[in-house]
């Protein structure tokens, strides 16, 4: 496995926030005076997503960018709705059967990024190769997993939507090369974690169509209390299987849905936990996708205090070589991940 360069440096994950973790309350201006007996403007306790990154100081192209991307996540949910569920007839790189819905939600981004004016290229889970969308003259790279657990959608369990953004070239380290990541978790409610290296968020979309701000700077505990065991236990290697069993007798609760978007939300919002999709017995590259999956949500977990590795180094030190490099995954709180790599090294 090809690491970067030991830069080391970790983001800083800025905690200079925008608002100390609590929403506005309705305060007068500065000079005390109210709106006005009764009279209160409902957007000034409301702080949205546009608001919020301009508030944080994210670059001018990169909050217009994430607010682009944010917006093709109503697209997306309406497709969602329309409940086309079939099998589209094809199969990914992977080799995976494709959902109508997952190429469809694919050329619903590509199409909203290559008329962004930010983008010059494209790489998703659901393409061969990256794809030129721009001049070449654009600043940032999009890679997406355009609908991530679509095999749930006929279930009505909650699916998502992974997005990384880079700048300069994909092929290096995700330290190196990532500016920005964001993930979509189609539930009962739509929300959105964002970080652009300034902490890691959560916006709700509002009934106005609105992302708000619901969890600022979200930090994760030094240790959680569940954790989601991907594979099958008979294809674990022996390391593995005594690490999920010193969980078991520790008292950590399972909870597995099959969509990683939810199931690493649910390990940011309860603040810890574990997300594992190891090396299997005949896999040894585990399943899920370095590129698409993998380095988006390790950014983001960093930014909440945690900690992402394949079990040897973390996930965002590994070189990306080609679009469908997978990589094995220890995904969450510190504890949890260090135990992991303490367990995979006997
Ligand atoms: P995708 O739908 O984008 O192909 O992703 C599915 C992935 C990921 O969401 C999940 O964690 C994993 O597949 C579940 O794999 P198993 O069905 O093997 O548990
Ligand atoms: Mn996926
Ligand atoms: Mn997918």
């Amino acid at each position: 496995m090809k690491l970067c360069p030991g830069n080391g440096k970790t983001l800083p994950a800025d905690g200079s926030g925008v608002f100390s973790g609590k929403i506005l309350a309705g305060r007068g201006n500065e000079k005390g005076a109210s709106m006005g007996e009764g009279i209160n403007d409902y957007t000034k306790n409301i702080v949205d997503l546009r608001r919020h990154m301009w508030m944080a100081g994210v670059e001018v192209e990169l909050r217009r960018l994430i607010w682009q991307i944010a917006v093709v996540g109503k697209y997306i949910s309406a497709k969602i709705h329309e409940s086309n569920r079939k099998l589209a007839g094809f199969k990914n790189i992977y080799g995976e059967e494709q959902l109508a819905l997952d190429r469809v939600t694919d050329d619903i981004l590509k199409n909203k990024l290559h008329h962004s004016g930010f983008v010059s290229h494209y790489a998703s889970e659901e393409l061969e190769d990256i794809v030129a969308i721009g001049n070449g003259q654009e600043k940032y790279i999009v890679t997406a997993d355009p609908l991530d657990g679509s095999s749930l959608v006929d279930t009505n369990l909650a699916i998502g939507t992974i997005i990384g953004i880079h700048q300069k070239s994909i092929f290096d380290c995700g330290r190196n090369s990532m500016v920005a990541a964001l993930y979509i978790t189609y539930g009962p409610l739509i929300t959105m974690i964002y970080s652009a290296g300034k902490g890691a968020h959560e916006f709700v979309l509002d009934r106005e169509g609105e992302y708000v701000l619901s969890e600022e700077k979200i930090q994760l505990k030094e240790k959680g209390s569940i954790f989601s065991p991907g594979g099958l236990r008979k294809d674990w290697t022996d390391e593995h299987l005594k690490f999920i069993e010193k969980l078991e007798q520790d008292g950590y609760k399972l909870r597995y849905s099959g969509g990683f978007v939810p199931d690493i939300n649910q390990v940011l919002i309860k603040r810890g936990g574990l997300f594992t999709y190891p090396a299997l017995k005949k896999s040894p590259q585990g399943k899920l996708r370095l590129l698409f999956e993998l380095q988006p949500m390790a950014f983001i977990m960093e930014q909440a205090g945690g900690k992402a590795t394949d079990g040897k180094q973390d996930i965002l030190s590994v070189k990306v070589t080609s679009v469908n490099q997978r990589s094995p995954i220890y995904i969450g709180s510190a504890t949890e991940v260090t135990m992991a790599e303490q367990f995979l090294s006997n």
